[in-house]
């Protein structure tokens, strides 16, 4: 069976572009690799902060349909893209209270950090590198960082054309593609 991984969109902004960085960072990768990918919105989940739990997550033991939704999903790749923004230098709290709902559904598959801000957000970056690390994920080196920064946005605050202007980056995400295929073979 070919493998599956997720590219997941952190920001749950109603203003945000993180759908428009997923998107593109979809393309490129099913373009480089014999994967099946598919994108998980963290929208979709809705899940609260962190407070209707019994249970430490590690433990598996979920009480609340959400959760339960979320670890279903989430069990099903054998691998997860992070499509990140920064805020205040650091991953927005969307994604960090995602990732704590679980795991051991997350415990030892590769993942790639894909960041995006006005600046790349290579802080929120190392951040996750470091967290998913500690949980025993597997994050390629190359963390492709996305300039969103205002010159590439239209009067709604969207990214203008995501294929040209994203496209400086098409690179380094074709690399940590690589090393994502690299790590499924060591
Ligand atoms: C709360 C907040 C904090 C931000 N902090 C940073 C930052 O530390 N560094 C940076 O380069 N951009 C920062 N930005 C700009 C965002 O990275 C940029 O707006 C990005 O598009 C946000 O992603 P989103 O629109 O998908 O939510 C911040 C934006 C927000 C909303």
């Amino acid at each position: 069976m070919t493998k599956l991984v997720q590219i997941i969109i952190s920001s749950v902004r109603t203003s945000r572009v993180g759908d428009q960085v997923a998107a593109y960072v979809k393309n490129v990768m099913q373009a480089s690799s014999p994967y099946r990918f598919e994108i998980v919105d963290l929208k979709d989940y809705q899940l609260p902060l962190l407070s209707d739990e019994p249970n430490i997550p590690a433990y598996k033991n979920y009480t609340q349909k959400h959760t339960i939704a979320w670890s279903e999903k989430i069990s099903q790749a054998d691998s997860y893209v992070f499509v990140t923004p920064e805020y205040n230098g650091s991953i927005p709290a969307s994604l960090k209270n995602a990732i704590d709902y679980l795991y051991q559904e997350w415990a030892g598959k590769p993942t790639v950090v894909v960041s995006y801000a006005n600046k790349g957000g290579s802080f929120a970056a190392e951040h996750l590198k470091f967290i998913t690390s500690r949980m025993g994920m597997k994050p390629v080196n190359t963390t492709p960082a996305i300039l969103t920064t205002p010159d590439r946005r239209d009067e709604q605050n969207r990214i203008l054309n995501p294929e040209v202007a994203f496209e400086s980056h098409r690179e380094s995400i074709e690399k940590a593609t690589q090393e994502l295929v690299n790590s499924f073979s060591q």
